[in-house]
């Protein structure tokens, strides 16, 4: 049988045309062979009630909802709470929702200690990743895989609420400056702000119109299906990890430059186009050198073949933050040149070579003041209740220890002769 390109000697199959069509279905399904796929790998063998995702049509949906619709008109609190629970909350469940994150912000002073122990030399990712594993230090009722529901929704909480606590102080530290503690009467996006520049700005206005667009980029960011990070999330609670060291797994698959890092790279490739001179047709010629091409960061996708619906909503976010903030950012010029070109270009319409979420969320946390060492840590946040609501879609599903299924291709057995 030739499966995925690849000959197998299988049992042979009996019965009619369709019969036999079924019958490699399960094949595929029940002896692994979907582990063939060497860009999908074996997550495809996961469901979830959680996000849809189209990639031929570009249509991302959480729990029902059209992505578009909850980022013009939800808060990121809300699109958390229904991607955790399930359901859109009510005026009183997002009440009680927002209160019970508020009185869990603060982390241990210990925390600090831990911290402190860090050069200012380290990556924010790597600083967040170690604190949130060693919130299990602070809560070991969380390694206890037989939470009763309350005790794991504490977690859950607990998690969603010292997450930008830690992602801000991670911040801090590598600038060497000292923290800021969390204000609870500020909303989600506002406190993490203020705990980002207030000191030693201390006239730090919180303006509406970031706050508008960081609850925007954070419920795009909110979830994606099984990727790098979220199937490692599962995989590693699986085994019943707590959720913090679920997660903090997730946040250094996250980090990799290939995934979470991607819009990073956007940014470092639009910076080196400008200092250049900024001609971005002589890149997109380059990009297409079949000797020595340049890679246009940011642009196609795994699984979107005609557009990323996020980049649609994010092209016309950083249009208007840059405008409402009166930023002049002249790689946001490059950027829709390099975008028109690739567009209109025949080279990179037969690849379907399009924009994706990365393209443009780099300029616009630029624009909010946000270092770009620190836009892998927005993006975890943003994946946050994405992250929890694949874990706690597992562990309810009582899902079995994840094992990847092996196709084993090397020696099949040598003879050992000792040296
Ligand atoms: C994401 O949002 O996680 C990225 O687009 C990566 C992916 O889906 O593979």
């Amino acid at each position: 049988i030739i499966l995925e390109g690849k000959s197998y000697k299988m049992p042979i199959v009996v019965g009619t045309e369709d019969e036999k069509a079924i019958d490699i279905n399960n094949l595929r399904s029940e002896s692994g062979y979907i582990t063939l796929d060497s860009g999908y790998k074996n997550t495809g063998a996961t469901e979830s009630a959680i996000t849809f995702l189209d990639g031929e049509e570009g249509i991302l949906r959480y729990r029902g909802y059209p992505i578009e619709q909850l980022a013009e008109q939800s808060s990121f609190i809300e699109v958390a709470y229904l991607l955790i629970y399930g359901k859109l909350p009510t005026v009183e469940e997002l009440e009680v929702f927002t209160n019970e994150i508020k009185i869990h912000t603060l982390v241990n002073e210990d925390m600090r200690k831990i911290l402190d122990g860090f050069p200012s030399t380290a990556h924010p990712m790597g600083i967040l990743s170690a604190l949130i594993s060693s919130l299990t230090a602070f809560y070991p009722e969380s390694l206890n895989p037989n939470q009763s529901k309350e005790e794991a929704n504490l977690t859950i909480i607990r998690l969603m609420a010292k997450l930008p606590t830690i992602a801000a102080w991670s911040y801090k530290n590598s600038i060497g400056h000292p923290v800021n503690y969390p204000k609870n009467k500020l909303d989600y996006c506002s406190n993490f702000l203020h705990m980002m520049f207030a000191y030693p700005t201390e006239d730090y206005q919180i303006d509406p119109v970031v706050v508008k667009a960081l609850n925007k980029l954070l419920i795009l960011h909110a979830d994606h299906e099984q990727n790098c990070s979220t199937s490692t999330v599962r995989l590693v609670g699986s085994a019943n990890a707590s959720l913090y060291s679920s997660v903090s797994a997730g946040i250094s698959a996250l980090w990799g430059p290939l995934h979470g890092g991607a819009n990073q790279a956007v940014i470092e490739m639009l910076e080196q186009i400008k200092a250049d001179g900024g001609d971005s047709k002589k890149f997109i010629a380059k990009a297409k050198d079949k000797d020595d091409p340049f890679r246009l960061m940011g642009f196609g996708h795994r699984v979107y073949k005609n557009f990323d619906p996020r980049a649609t909503i994010i092209k016309k976010a950083a249009d208007e933050v840059l405008t409402a903030l009166g930023v002049k950012d002249p790689i946001l010029d490059i950027a829709k040149e390099l975008e028109e070109a690739a567009l209109t270009d025949q080279y990179f319409v037969d690849r379907k070579l399009y924009p994706n979420v990365d393209f443009y969320s780099g300029i616009i946390y630029r624009a909010l003041g946000i270092p770009t060492d620190m836009f892998t840590v927005m993006f975890a946040l943003g994946r946050l209740p994405g992250w929890i609501a694949q874990w706690k879609e597992m562990r309810e599903q009582k899902e079995p220890i994840g094992r990847p299924r092996q196709v084993y291709v090397g020696e099949k057995e040598r003879n050992y002769i000792p040296m």
